[in-house]
C-alpha cells in the first residue's frame, strides 16, 4: 500500500474507532482548552463540543483532501496509460491532457499529501486517540526533522580520513584519464595514496601519470594498465594480468581502494529499438561487466587484509526511469543495487562500499559545461564522495543533486514528463549533430579548388 492509501485507511479506521470507542479513548484524555471553551453557537468545522455525548460523525476535513490526493495520483497514472494507448495508430486521444498538466497533477498530488499529513491534524483536531492520523503527521514531521538534524550533525562532524592508514597504500582507479576518474586519481595521490590507473588510451595514461607525479607528495607511485572494457576477446587476459598486478600491490602495502568509475553512454538519447546492438552491448559490458569483474578481482585482496574501500560511480538516472537512456539507466540501477547489497556483505570483512550517484558533473564526458548550481566540478564531487565514505551505502554526494534526486524520485518527475524532457534533449543534440555535419561538409567544399 502506498502512502496516500495507507493514510486513507488509517483515517477510516480511526473514524470507526471514534464512532464506537469514544468513551474508552476520547473521554479519558485531557482535552485542549480550545475545545473546552467552545460553545454550541461557535462551532468550528472538525471540532466538537467537549462533552457532546453522541456527536454525529463528521468526516475529518482532510479525509476529503486525502481521497482527492489518492484520486489525483490514480487519475494521473490512468491518463498516462491512456496517452500511451492513444499514441498507437487507430486509437484516438481521449482526455486531451498534456504531459505538463499530468506532471502538475502528480506534483500537486504528491506534495499535498505530506502537507495534509503534517498540517491537517493541527488545523482540524484536538483529541489524540480518536485520530491516529495525527500520529502519522507527527511521525512524518519527526522523521523529516531527525533526518535534517542528522544531516547537519553529520556534516559538522565529518573528519578528513587518513586514507592510506585507514585503508591501505594503493588505490586502483578505472577511467582515470579524464573527468571524475582523473579527479579521483589526483585527489587520492594528494592524500598520499599510490595509484594504479586503468583506461583505454595508453598516451593519455602516460600523460595522467606524469601530471599526478608532478603534483603528488613524495613517495607516491603511479602505475598504468591500458584496457578497453568493450573489448571482449582481451577481457580474460586483462583480468588475469590485473590479478597478478593486484597480488604485487598487495605485497607492497596493500590495495586500500578501488574506484569503479569507468562508464559509457549513448552519444545522443535515443529510442532503444533504433540503437545498434553493438552500442547497447558496449554499455552493458563497460558499466556492468567492468564493475563486477574489477570488484571480483580486487575484493579478495582487501578481504585478506580486512581493510579497504570500494567506490562505484553510478548515476542519478539509475534511481528512476530515464526514457531514451534505458540501457544506461538500467546498468546504473544494477550498479546501485549491486553496491548497496555488497555494502552490507563487505562490512563483515572490514570493507566500506559506497555507490555515488551524480547528476551533472562538469567533465569532458559532459561537454565540459561550466560548474553551476546543478552542475558541480569533478573535484568537488570527489571531495564530497570521500567525505561520506564509510557512512552510507548509497549517496548523492553533491547537495544540489541530493535535492534534485529526491524531488525527481519521490515527488516531481513522472516518467512521461521525463520522456518529454529527454526527447527535447535528443532533438537538440540531433539538430546540433546535423549542423556540425553541414558545417564540416561546407568547409570541405570550400577547401576543394578544382584545377583550372
Ligand atoms: N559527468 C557526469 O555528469 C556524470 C553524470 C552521471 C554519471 N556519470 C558517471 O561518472 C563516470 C565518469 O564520467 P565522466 O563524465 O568523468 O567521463 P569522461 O570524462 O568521459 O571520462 C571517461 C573515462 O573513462 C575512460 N573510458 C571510457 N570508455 C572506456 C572504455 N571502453 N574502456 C576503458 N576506458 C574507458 C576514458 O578513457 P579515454 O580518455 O581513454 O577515452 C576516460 O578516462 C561514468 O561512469 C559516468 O557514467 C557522470
Amino acid at each position: 500500500m502506498n502512502h496516500p492509501s495507507a493514510g486513507v485507511a488509517l483515517v477510516l479506521v480511526s473514524s470507526c474507532v471514534r464512532g464506537r470507542g469514544r468513551v474508552v479513548a476520547g473521554d479519558l484524555l485531557p482535552r485542549p482548552r480550545l475545545a473546552e471553551n467552545l460553545n454550541s453557537s461557535h462551532r468550528v468545522p472538525g471540532l466538537r463540543r467537549n462533552n457532546a455525548p453522541h456527536a454525529p460523525f463528521v468526516p475529518p476535513p482532510f479525509l476529503g483532501c486525502l481521497v482527492l490526493t489518492r484520486a489525483c495520483s490514480t487519475l494521473v497514472s490512468f491518463l498516462q496509460e491512456k496517452r500511451v494507448v492513444a499514441q498507437r495508430p487507430g486509437i484516438s486521444s481521449t482526455m486531451g491532457l498534456d504531459v505538463k498538466e499530468k506532471a502538475l497533477l502528480t506534483f500537486i498530488a504528491k506534495v499535498t499529501f505530506p502537507l495534509v499529513v503534517v498540517m491537517g491534524p493541527f488545523v482540524a483536531y484536538t483529541r489524540i486517540w480518536e485520530y491516529p492520523f495525527w500520529f502519522l503527521g507527527l511521525i512524518t514531521f519527526a522523521v523529516l526533522s531527525t533526518k535534517a538534524l542528522y544531516y547537519l550533525v553529520e556534516r559538522l562532524t565529518r573528519r578528513r580520513k587518513d586514507l592510506p592508514r585507514e585503508y591501505g597504500k594503493w588505490a586502483i582507479v578505472t577511467g582515470a584519464t579524464s573527468g571524475i576518474g582523473e579527479a579521483f586519481a589526483h585527489e587520492l595521490a594528494q592524500r598520499g595514496m599510490s595509484i594504479l590507473i586503468i583506461s583505454r588510451t595508453p598516451a593519455k595514461l602516460e600523460k595522467t601519470k606524469a601530471d599526478i607525479l608532478r603534483n603528488a607528495p613524495e613517495g607516491v607511485e603511479v602505475e598504468v594498465l591500458a584496457f578497453d572494457f568493450t573489448c571482449m576477446p582481451k577481457a580474460d587476459a586483462f583480468y588475469l594480468r590485473l590479478r597478478e598486478v593486484a597480488a604485487s600491490l598487495h605485497k607492497r602495502g596493500g590495495i586500500g581502494m578501488l574506484i569503479n568509475n569507468v562508464g559509457t553512454n549513448v552519444e545522443v538519447p535515443e529510442f532503444f529499438h533504433a540503437l545498434p546492438e553493438s552500442e547497447v552491448l558496449d554499455i552493458v559490458r563497460v558499466n556492468v561487466e567492468g564493475t563486477v569483474r574489477m570488484t571480483r578481482t580486487v575484493l579478495p585482496f582487501m578481504a585478506d587484509r580486512r581493510a579497504g574501500a570500494i567506490i562505484n560511480v553510478s548515476s542519478g538516472s539509475g534511481n528512476h526511469p530515464t526514457p531514451l537512456l534505458s540501457t544506461y539507466a538500467a546498468t546504473k540501477a544494477f550498479i546501485n543495487e549491486f553496491s548497496r547489497s555488497l555494502h552490507y556483505e563487505a562490512k563483515h570483512v572490514g570493507i566500506d562500499v559506497l555507490v555515488a550517484t551524480p547528476y551533472y558533473v562538469s567533465t569532458p564526458g559532459m561537454y565540459n559545461k561550466p560548474p553551476g548550481l546543478l552542475n558541480c566540478s569533478s573535484h568537488r564531487f570527489v571531495q564530497d564522495t570521500l567525505s561520506v565514505l564509510g557512512r552510507y551505502d548509497s549517496v548523492y554526494p553533491y547537495i544540489a543533486h541530493a535535492i534534485l534526486g529526491t524531488l525527481m524520485d519521490k515527488y516531481w518527475a513522472t516518467p512521461a514528463a521525463l520522456f518529454k524532457s529527454m526527447n527535447k534533449t535528443r532533438m537538440r543534440a540531433l539538430a546540433k549533430k546535423q549542423q556540425q555535419k553541414e558545417d564540416s561538409s561546407s568547409t570541405q567544399k570550400a577547401a576543394y579548388r578544382p584545377a583550372a
